[in-house]
C-alpha cells in the first residue's frame, strides 16, 4: 500500500487548477440511469470513486467511456436493478442507485451501507422519502430490496436535511405522477448541479439550492443535447488555500467555486489571510500571524464538515486558543490523535475540539482514516519542519484528483512510495528539482 512522504515547510507559490467535484459527479453520473440512451459528461475527476461509479453502472448493464475528464455513458439497458455489497462497502454513495432504478424499473436491490469512520450514517430519511412516493422496502440478509408500480408525487418532511437522502428523492421524483414537495431538503452546490442536470434532460424542478424542492414529474426523461459539466469542488478548492495559508507564499486557485465558498473564504480572511478574487481563481497570501478562529459545522451555507479537518490543520499554528464544533458527524475527529502527534494541541470534549495554536508542528509517521482526515494530515505535514510520512494513502485517491502533481507543481515537496521502500532525508529535495 503507497504512502506520502512530505518534507514540510515550503512556501508554496503558483497556480493550483480546481477538479471537478466528486460530490456532484457521482450523482450526476448515477442520474444518467434515469433516461435511457447515450450521455455525455465532462470535467469528471479522474478518482477511485469515479471508478467505482462506473464499475457499478457497468454491472447494471451500462457500459462507459473515460477519455480525460470525458466520460460517455450508455444507458439505454439495464440488465440488473442491483448494488451488490462488495460495491457499497467500498462507496456508501453507491446507495444513490436506489432512486433511479426504482423510477426506470421498478424494482431495486441495494446494500445496505455499514457505518464508516466518520459515523453511524444511517439511510433512513432516503427510505422515508422513496416510501412516500409509494415505494415499499423489505430490509432482507443486509440488502434493501425495494419495489414500486407507480410513483406518485407527494408533500415529504426530512428530519434532517441529508445530501444524498435528497438526490436519491429528487432522482425518483422527477419521474412520479404529479407534484412532489421535499421540506428540509440539503441546500448544498452539489444538489443544484444535479439538478441542472436532471432538467437538462426534461426534468421540472423549482427551488435547488433552497429548502424546499418542488418537483413536477414527467412521464419520461431523455439524454442531455449538450454535455453537462460538472462544477468544480468547492472542498478541493478550499484545501488548497488552506495549503496555502499554512505554508505562506502566493498560491492561486484557477477554476475554483467562488459563490459556494463563502463560508471558507471569511473564515480565512478572519484568520488573517489575503485573499484576491479575479473571477473564478482566488489568491492567499498571508503576512502576519495566524489569528484563531472558531467554527462551528453547517449545511450549506455554514462551514462545511468537509473542510472541519484542514481547519484544524490551519489552526493548531493560530496565535490562541478556539473552538472547532462537529454538528454533522457524530465520529469526525479521528484525525485529532494524528494531529497531536505532529505536535498539534488539541483536546476534544464531545464534538467540540479546543485548539490551543502551537509554534510549530514536526514531521511524524501518521495515519489517515478517512478521505478529509488525509488532506488534513498533508496540510500538517506540508507545514511541519523534518519528514512526515502518511499511510493509508487509498483514502485520498478517492477525493483529491492528482494531489501530489497538484502540489509538487507549486513547490511542495512531497512523494508517494511503496509502504516498504525506505525515504531517506535530503531525497525529496533532489527529487523536486528534477520533477
Ligand atoms: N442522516 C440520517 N439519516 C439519513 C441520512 C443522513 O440520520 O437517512 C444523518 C447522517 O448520519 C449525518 C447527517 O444526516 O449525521 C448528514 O448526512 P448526509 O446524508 O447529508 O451525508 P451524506 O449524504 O452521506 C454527503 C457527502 C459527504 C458530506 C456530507 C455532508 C456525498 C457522496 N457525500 O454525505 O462527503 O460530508 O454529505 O455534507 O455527497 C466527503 O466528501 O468526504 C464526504 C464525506
Amino acid at each position: 500500500m503507497d504512502k506520502l512522504v512530505i518534507e514540510g515547510g515550503q512556501p508554496l507559490n503558483g497556480i493550483v487548477p480546481i477538479s471537478g467535484a466528486k460530490n456532484a459527479a457521482l450523482p450526476i453520473l448515477i442520474a444518467t440511469l434515469l433516461a435511457p440512451g447515450e450521455h455525455i459528461i465532462e470535467n469528471v475527476p479522474a478518482l477511485v470513486d469515479i471508478s467505482f461509479t462506473l464499475s457499478l453502472l457497468g454491472r447494471i448493464g451500462c457500459p462507459s467511456l473515460v477519455a480525460g475528464g470525458r466520460v460517455k455513458l450508455d444507458t439505454s439497458r439495464i440488465a440488473f436493478c442491483e448494488a451488490p455489497y462488495d460495491v457499497v462497502r467500498k462507496m456508501r454513495a453507491s446507495v444513490l442507485v436506489l432512486g433511479p432504478l426504482l423510477a426506470r424499473c421498478g424494482e431495486a436491490r441495494v446494500s445496505l451501507p455499514g457505518g464508516c469512520a466518520i459515523g453511524v450514517r444511517p439511510v433512513d430519511q432516503h427510505l422515508k422519502g422513496l416510501e412516500a412516493l409509494g415505494c415499499e422496502f423489505k430490509l432482507e440478509n443486509g440488502y434493501i430490496n425495494g419495489r414500486v408500480d407507480r410513483l406518485i408525487g407527494a408533500e415529504i418532511h426530512l428530519d434532517v436535511p441529508t445530501v444524498t437522502g435528497t438526490e436519491n428523492i429528487l432522482m425518483a421524483a422527477v419521474l412520479a405522477e404529479g407534484i412532489t414537495r421535499i421540506h428540509n431538503a440539503a441546500c448544498e452546490p452539489e444538489i443544484v448541479d444535479l439538478a441542472r442536470f436532471l432538467s437538462s434532460m426534461g426534468a421540472r424542478i423549482k427551488g435547488a439550492g433552497t429548502s424546499v424542492l418542488e418537483i413536477d414529474g414527467v412521464p419520461a426523461l431523455r439524454p442531455a443535447r449538450i454535455p453537462h459539466r460538472i462544477l468544480p469542488d468547492r472542498i478541493e478548492a478550499g484545501t488548497y488555500l488552506v495549503a496555502g495559508a499554512l505554508t505562506g507564499g502566493r498560491l492561486t486557485i484557477s477554476g475554483a467555486p467562488v459563490p459556494e465558498l463563502g463560508a471558507v473564504l471569511s473564515a480565512l480572511t478572519d484568520a488573517g489571510c489575503d485573499l484576491e478574487i479575479d473571477g473564478d481563481s482566488v489568491t492567499i497570501t498571508r503576512s502576519g500571524p495566524l489569528k484563531p478562529v472558531s467554527v462551528s459545522t453547517e449545511p450549506h451555507p455554514g462551514f462545511p464538515t468537509d473542510m472541519q479537518a484542514q481547519w484544524m490543520s490551519l489552526m493548531s499554528l493560530a496565535e490562541g486558543e478556539c473552538d472547532v464544533a462537529e454538528n454533522i458527524f457524530e465520529n469526525r475527529f479521528m484525525h485529532v490523535p494524528e494531529l497531536c502527534r505532529l505536535g498539534a494541541d488539541i483536546a476534544t470534549n464531545n464534538n467540540v475540539a479546543r485548539i490551543s495554536g502551537v509554534t510549530a508542528l514536526n514531521g511524524a509517521t501518521v495515519m489517515a482514516t478517512d478521505l478529509r482526515a488525509s488532506a488534513c494530515l498533508v496540510l500538517a505535514g506540508l507545514a511541519a519542519g523534518g519528514q512526515t510520512e502518511i499511510l493509508r494513502l487509498y483514502h485520498l485517491d478517492r477525493g483529491y484528483e492528482r494531489l501530489v502533481e497538484k502540489l509538487r507543481a507549486v513547490g511542495a515537496c512531497l512523494t508517494r512510495v511503496p509502504d516498504d521502500a525506505r525515504v531517506p532525508v535530503g531525497t525529496l529535495s533532489e527529487q523536486r528539482a528534477v520533477s
